[in-house]
C-alpha cells in the first residue's frame, strides 16, 4: 500500500516537473505579448531566461532620455539613485542629480528649486498636464516609467514607434500638427520625431545611428520599467535546475522501487 501511494506520488512529481519546465520558456515568452506581427523583431540584451540589461546600452539610453526624452516625457517612477542599476557610481549619480531642479518649499513656506538628490525622483518637465498639452499642441506625452509595460508588443513596440516616423502615404489625410507613424494606432501622432541618424553624441563615441539610439532608450525604459528583472532570471533558472534534479530524483526512484517487481 505504501509502496504504491509513493509511486503515485513520484509520478505525480515527474508530471508536474515536466509540465513547469516546459511551461517556463512559454511563459517567459508571453511578458510582452506581441500585438501586431509586422512590428520589427528586435533582440534584446535582456530577452530570454539568461537575459541581462547591457550596461553600456542602457547607459547610453539614459544619456538620451536626459538629453532629448526628459524636455517632454516625465519618468515619475524613478529616483536618480536607480542609475546606479545600470552601471553609474554613486558619484555619478550625485553629479547628474545635483544637476536637476526639483521644486522644494522655502523656510517662508513659499515654493523655490533646489539642486536634487540621489533620493529625489526624476523631475519632470511639466508642472501638470494642462501644461504638458499646451507645449505639444495639445498632444499629452505620457510618463515613460512603465511605457514598455502599457503597450503590447513592449521594447519592440516602442522601438517601432521611434523608428516608424515616415512621410505619409500619398493622398493620407495628416492633420494639422500630427505626424505620420508607420505603428502609431491611426499612423498619426502629435510627438514630432525626437531620434534621427545622429541626434545625440555619445559620450562612449558609439555610432549614432538611428536604429541604435532606438535601442540605447528602449533598454534604458525597459530597465526603469522592470528594474528587478535580472533578479527574476536568475531566480528562474534557478527554479528549472532544481525541477530537473528533482525530476531526475524521482525516476531513480522509480526505477529502484519498481526494479523488484514483475510487470
Ligand atoms: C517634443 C516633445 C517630445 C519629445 C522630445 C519626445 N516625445 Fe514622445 N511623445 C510626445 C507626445 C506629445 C506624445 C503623445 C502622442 C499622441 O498621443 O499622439 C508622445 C508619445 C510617446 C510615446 C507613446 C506612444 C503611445 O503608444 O502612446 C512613446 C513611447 C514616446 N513618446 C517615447 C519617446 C521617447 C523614447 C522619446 C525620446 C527619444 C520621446 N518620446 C521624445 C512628445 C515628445
Amino acid at each position: 500500500m505504501m509502496r504504491n501511494a509513493f509511486i503515485g506520488a513520484a509520478r505525480i512529481a515527474v508530471v508536474l516537473a515536466a509540465a513547469v519546465f516546459l511551461a517556463a520558456p512559454v511563459a517567459q515568452a508571453q511578458l510582452y505579448p506581441r500585438a501586431e506581427p509586422e512590428f520589427p523583431e528586435v533582440n534584446w540584451s535582456f530577452d530570454g531566461l539568461f537575459g541581462t540589461f547591457d550596461r553600456a546600452a542602457a547607459q547610453r539610453g539614459f544619456q538620451i532620455y536626459n538629453e532629448v526624452c526628459s524636455n517632454c516625457h516625465s519618468l515619475k517612477q524613478a529616483y536618480y539613485r536607480d542609475l546606479i542599476g545600470i552601471g553609474l557610481n554613486e558619484q555619478q549619480v550625485k553629479d547628474v542629480a545635483a544637476s536637476k531642479r526639483v521644486p522644494a518649499i522655502d523656510d517662508n513656506g513659499q515654493p523655490t528649486e533646489r539642486p536634487a538628490l540621489p533620493s529625489d525622483h526624476f523631475r519632470s518637465p511639466f508642472h501638470n498636464e494642462k501644461a504638458a498639452r499646451a507645449a505639444n499642441n495639445g498632444g499629452l506625452p505620457p510618463d515613460l516609467s512603465v511605457i514598455v509595460k502599457a503597450r503590447e508588443g513592449g521594447p519592440d513596440y516602442v522601438y517601432a514607434i521611434l523608428t516608424g516616423f515616415a512621410d505619409p502615404p500619398a493622398g493620407f489625410k495628416l492633420m494639422e500638427g500630427l505626424n505620420y507613424n508607420h505603428f502609431f494606432a491611426g499612423h498619426q501622432i502629435a510627438m514630432p520625431q525626437p531620434l534621427r541618424d545622429g541626434t545625440v553624441t555619445y559620450t562612449d563615441g558609439t555610432n549614432n545611428a538611428l536604429d541604435q539610439e532606438a535601442r540605447d532608450v528602449v533598454t534604458f525604459l525597459t530597465y526603469i520599467a522592470n528594474p528587478e528583472l535580472e533578479e527574476r532570471h536568475r531566480m528562474g533558472v534557478k527554479v528549472v535546475l532544481f525541477l530537473l534534479f528533482l525530476t531526475g530524483l524521482t525516476y531513480t526512484i522509480k526505477r529502484r522501487l519498481w526494479a523488484n517487481v514483475d510487470h
